[in-house]
């Protein structure tokens, strides 16, 4: 059965803000960069490759279900911090944003019947449920750490051991 126009546009543009989280994180990268922490650099170019393996994710399954996927041109990322903590506020804030915009992709599925699209997006329901938690242990860790120098080097070592996994979608 051809994919919904709607469910379709769902999903198209639901592709632009993954791409945007990959740019907006490739952004928050160049600040731990400057601030000479390898391991949070690290943190942001794993996060990066996931935003990127989202939205090609959405991108093969609306190709597989014979729909047409449209490119949209990719907001300026806007970096509101630049310290450490505050760029994590931003961080957890923007995934709580993107779980808000897949529930979203969901209700379209729903409302359409699309119960094809419904399995497939289960798996980036999941995927937002690890993705908030991830980011919200680093940021109590940076509310706890404060100022305290040594307490962030030891974080910025914790977090030079992520490793990408590539994501099996669906
Ligand atoms: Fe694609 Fe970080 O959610």
């Amino acid at each position: 059965m051809a994919i919904d126009k709607k469910m379709e546009a769902a999903f198209n543009d639901q592709i632009n803000k993954e791409y945007y989280s990959e740019y907006l994180y490739l952004a928050m990268k160049t600040i731990f960069a400057e601030l000479n922490l390898p391991g949070f650099v690290n943190w942001f170019n794993i996060q990066v490759q996931e935003e990127r393996a989202h939205a090609e994710g959405m991108y093969e399954y609306v190709l597989e279900r014979g729909g047409y996927v449209e490119l949209f041109a990719i907001d300026k990322p806007e970096v509101k911090g630049s310290t450490p903590l505050e760029v994590f506020k931003q961080v957890l804030e923007h995934e709580q944003y993107v779980t808000s915009r897949i529930n979203a992709v969901y209700d379209v599925a729903e409302e359409v019947k699309d119960r094809a699209a419904m399995l497939f997006l289960n798996w980036y329901v999941k995927e937002q449920v690890e993705e908030e938690a991830s980011v919200g242990d680093v940021l109590a860790k940076l509310e706890m750490i404060g100022d305290d120098k040594q307490g962030l080097l030891a974080l910025d070592k914790e977090l030079s051991a992520r490793v990408f996994n590539p994501p099996v979608i669906g």
